[in-house]
């Protein structure tokens, strides 16, 4: 395809374990497909320390990283493949800023006000740029691929 701000893109969602736990994952799906995303793949998974870091290296030399792999790896995660258009920059828009208690005061219909807790327990991931949710999703689904899929579907 042609690419363009209004291609068909896929982005990678994450519900965290506070988002599992807490019984959110239905509601949260029913949200996405009504939001008109696709859930293309989705995984129930449990995170080791590894991968939980490696999924976050970017943070790796923050002061929050060693909370973070710990919050992430403390029980399962329910990792999609979501696909519409602009799929990345719509699905960060749902889920609403990091911080959940700022998101309960400033976005009180995002995802992450709705079942958040605070600026590390947030209920939910979602990729931010589209260069980001390529690697995240291959990162998760070595066989699925991020950005114009006009063509990629026969794959799936
Ligand atoms: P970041 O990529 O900045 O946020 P987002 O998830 O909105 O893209 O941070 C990644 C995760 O790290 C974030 O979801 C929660 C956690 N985090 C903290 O625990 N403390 C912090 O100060 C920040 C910035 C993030
Ligand atoms: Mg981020």
């Amino acid at each position: 395809g042609s690419g363009g701000a209004s291609s068909l893109e896929r982005t990678l969602a994450m519900i965290k374990p506070d988002g599992v736990s807490g019984n959110y994952s239905d509601l949260i799906k029913r949200i996405i497909v009504e939001a008109s995303f696709n859930i293309v793949k989705e995984m129930l998974t449990l995170l080791d320390e590894q991968t939980a870091s490696a999924f976050y290296l970017e943070h790796s030399s923050r002061t929050f990283f060693p909370h973070l792999v710990t919050y992430m790896t403390s029980g399962p995660v329910l990792v999609m493949v979501l696909e519409k258009r602009n799929a990345v920059s719509d699905w960060r828009g749902l889920i609403g800023p990091t911080d959940a208690q700022k998101a309960k005061i400033s976005h009180p219909h995002s995802i992450r006000a709705l079942c958040g807790k605070d600026l590390q327990r947030n209920c939910v991931h979602g990729s931010d740029s589209t260069s980001s949710a390529e690697r995240e999703i291959k990162f998760f689904f070595k066989d699925v691929v991020s950005g114009d899929v006009a063509s990629q579907h026969d794959e799936l």
